[in-house]
């Protein structure tokens, strides 16, 4: 499991130390919340569909979790971020598992062909919003993304979204004049 820090908070080296087993693990604070991402495991299997169900409650089946984790694995994996409650597994109350399972907030795919590179499915659970969990996702799969080459993201948003356009705003992304044209290959 790869741990990297959220972006812009504070590494706090008294609990370097701490955590539950992985001596890779590594803590960071944003005002009072602890916070870690981490690439995709199966244990974020059931924490990830509920965030989803939470987040895209109008999407179309062929986007649930069951059908969407399954095709990523396959195809750059690497590029499935998670944010998982830190704080919670400090407690060290509970196994690993559990606590991976129990305590995603956060999630972003990314995708890179060679030539593009773009961002699906940002998500963070209400009850974490607006605390940067969002930008720290973002701002690590970019860097992950230009590590592999990608010199322009893009993504798309429903035009009624204007929450979620401004939250990338937020992050440097301009709207653009184009039409967005789609096929779907299988029904
Ligand atoms: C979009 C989303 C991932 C943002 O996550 P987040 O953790 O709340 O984002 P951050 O805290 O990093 O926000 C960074 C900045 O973005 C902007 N922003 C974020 N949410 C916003 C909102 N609802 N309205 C206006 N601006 C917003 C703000 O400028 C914010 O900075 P501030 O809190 O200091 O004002 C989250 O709102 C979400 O899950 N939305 C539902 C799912 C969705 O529609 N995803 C997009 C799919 S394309």
């Amino acid at each position: 499991m790869i741990l990297v820090p959220l972006f812009d908070l504070k590494f706090l080296p008294e609990f370097a130390a701490g955590g539950v087993g992985t001596s890779n693990r590594r803590h960071y604070v944003g005002g009072n919340i602890l916070h870690s991402i981490v690439t995709y495991q199966p244990s974020h299997f059931d924490g990830i569909r509920v965030l989803w169900h939470e987040a895209f409650p109008d999407d179309p089946p062929w986007n649930a979790a069951e059908i969407a984790i399954p095709a990523k694995l396959k195809i750059q994996p690497e590029l499935f971020l998670v944010a998982i409650d830190q704080d919670l597994v400090d407690q060290d109350l509970v196994d690993q598992d559990l606590v991976d399972q129990d305590l995603v907030v956060g999630s972003i795919m990314a995708g890179y062909d060679g030539h593009r590179g773009w961002l699906y499915a940002a998500a963070v659970l209400q009850s974490h919003q607006r605390q940067g969990i969002g930008t720290a996702l973002v701002r690590e799969v970019e860097n992950l993304l230009s590590g592999m080459g990608c010199t322009k993201i893009n993504l798309q948003v429903r035009a009624s979204n204007t929450a979620v356009a401004r939250f990338y705003n937020s992050l440097g992304y301009e709207i653009e004049e184009r039409v967005s044209m789609g096929k779907r290959l299988h029904q």
